[in-house]
């Protein structure tokens, strides 16, 4: 055993994590939000996801029947709303109409996006895996939404830092702190 170490229960210990916002159901019709911390990126090519979602949430039946959903990422401004939609049932309540969040028609389906999201992630579920505690659904990634306020004019740059996004770490949410580096920084040759 590490010296400086105590052994500690096994438990759900990977920090920082992303919470976002899954909007989910019809722009035309039923439509809910759920809050997931349980979610990541699994494949670069094609571009997939996964989300692990209980079964007694009220999504959970939502998503499996349509077999999409949009994950839409929290910015400093929605974290409020991402809290709420994280304690609050759809069964119960509206959650677009109490949080005062726009739906809009997702790019390739009839799912709704959360306008006030800086980037959306339209999915299609390819496999779900029953865990456990968690079913957690594979997908793969149809269209991306980015903010136009995020684009560079001249360049087509995306600068992600604007967006302000928000981490999750041991039930705690984070805004980002500074950079500290960049992918393969300590290779670089100096120029
Ligand atoms: C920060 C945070 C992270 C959460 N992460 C998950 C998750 O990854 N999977 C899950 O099933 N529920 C998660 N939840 C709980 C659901 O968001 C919550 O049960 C919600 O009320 C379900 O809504 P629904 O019944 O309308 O689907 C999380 C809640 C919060 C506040």
């Amino acid at each position: 055993m590490a010296s400086n170490k105590k052994v500690w229960k096994p438990g759900t210990m990977l920090n920082p994590v992303p919470v976002v916002m899954l909007s989910c159901g019809k722009i035309d019709g039923q439509k809910n939000i759920i809050t997931v911390a349980w979610a990541g990126t699994i494949c670069s090519d094609p571009p997939m996801v996964s989300v692990s979602i209980r079964k007694s949430r009220f999504s959970h039946e939502i998503i499996k029947e349509s077999g999409k959903f949009v994950i839409n990422l929290v910015s400093e401004n929605l974290v409020k709303a991402t809290d709420w939609c994280g304690v609050k049932s759809g069964k119960d309540v509206n959650k677009f109409s109490e949080m005062n969040l726009t739906a809009e028609k997702a790019e390739t389906s009839d799912l709704p996006i959360i306008k006030e999201s800086p980037i959306n992630i339209e999915c299609t579920v390819t496999q779900v895996l029953e865990l456990g505690s968690h079913d957690m659904f594979l997908a793969k990634v149809d269209s991306v939404s980015v903010a136009e306020d995020l684009i560079a004019e001249k360049t087509g740059a995306m600068d992600l830092k604007k967006a302000k996004l928000v981490a999750y770490s041991h039930g705690e949410y984070f805004s980002l702190g500074k950079k500290l580096g960049y992918y393969g920084y300590t290779v670089r040759k100096k120029k």
